[in-house]
């Protein structure tokens, strides 16, 4: 069984995407608000019923109903709202993924578990002390829909097919994020050698800004972030053994220990079989430290 915590716009989005690709005969939305995850299951049942797709969706309030999980998500939680500052909403999602990874320890202990709800690295070092479990069972879900966008943008400059486009996006989801742009490649031709140095700095900057932009222009990401969750529990349900960036703790890999932050990972049915360590330069390395830094200092504002 699939569980995913949080019934709200993403949730509700991964849940939709994971069906339609029946990741699993049961997925259940859970969520603490009255009535919503039971809605939103009914919803999704019908276009089901009518896709003629025998995936069953659950709704609940009940923590206990997520007992033999196989993978649950975390994407739990507040966005910003007005007058709230970037600290109210760390604090407030702090508690509630601490809250809610309470539960799935006492009733999925042996799930493999995605933290989503920003600000994601934080919430997944949270996640990862709270449950107590293995460091290859957390990996947190930010780097995949920060690498959609990136392909995006470099689809759009070199009017390639998405198919063709192989990347990967690593550091804090955040604005200290790392569009590797020297890795990427399309159609195996390195990106660099394929758009000038100035289109290059403009797709890094893209990618750093756009999330900004869509929340701006409709409120939410939702559907991006949505297939990205699905992307990696489909990697984890079918054993793909794909690299995709995921939030997970350091134990000494690139230099760090004792936080999460995005880093490309083999994904398989063990959650993160290995973190893959690339050799960055000076400028991708301050990046990387830059995130860091502001990932340790939010956690480090949560706990005093
Ligand atoms: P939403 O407001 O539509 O849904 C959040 C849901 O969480 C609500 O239905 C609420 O009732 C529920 N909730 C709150 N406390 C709970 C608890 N203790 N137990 C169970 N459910 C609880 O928000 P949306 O847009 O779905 O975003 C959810 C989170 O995901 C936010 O923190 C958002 O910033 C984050 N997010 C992360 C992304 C990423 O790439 N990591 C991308 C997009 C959103």
């Amino acid at each position: 069984m699939i569980t995913i915590i949080g019934a709200g716009k993403v949730g509700g989005d991964a849940a939709l995407f994971s069906a339609l690709k029946r990741l699993d005969d049961q997925i259940l939305l859970l969520d603490i608000a009255e009535g919503l995850p039971q809605g939103e299951a009914m919803d999704l049942n019908h276009m089901l019923s009518e896709q003629g797709i025998d995936v069953e969706v659950k709704g609940s309030n009940n923590y206990e109903d997520m007992k033999g999980s196989d993978i649950v998500v975390v994407v739990a939680g507040s966005g910003r709202k007005p007058g709230m500052t970037r600290m109210d909403l760390l604090k407030i999602n702090a508690s509630v993924v601490t809250k809610v990874v309470d539960n799935i320890k006492k009733y999925a202990d042996n799930a493999l578990l995605i933290p989503v709800t920003n600000p994601l690295d934080p919430m997944a070092q949270i996640a990862f002390k709270t449950s107590g479990f293995e460091r290859n069972r957390v990996f947190g879900m930010g780097g995949m829909l920060d690498l959609s966008r990136f392909k995006q943008f470099i689809h759009e400059a070199t009017g390639k097919s998405r198919k063709e486009i192989d990347a990967i996006v690593i550091g804090e989801h955040g604005e200290n994020m790392l569009p590797l742009t020297r890795f990427a490649t399309v159609s195996g031709n390195p990106l660099p050698s394929i758009v000038s140095k100035e289109k290059l700095d403009e797709i890094f900057q893209d990618t750093k800004s756009v999330a900004a932009e869509v929340i701006k222009l409709k409120g939410a990401t939702v559907h991006a972030p949505g297939n990205a969750i699905s992307s990696i529990i489909e990697n984890v349900v079918k054993d793909k053994k794909q690299v995709m960036p995921v939030s997970t703790n350091l134990a000494g890999e690139y230099g760090y220990s004792d936080v999460s932050i995005g880093v490309p990972a083999v994904i398989g049915k063990n959650g993160v079989e290995k973190i893959n360590e690339l050799e960055l330069n000076d400028e991708e390395k301050e990046w990387f430290d830059k995130g860091v830094t502001s990932v340790k200092n939010a956690l480090g504002e949560i706990s005093s």
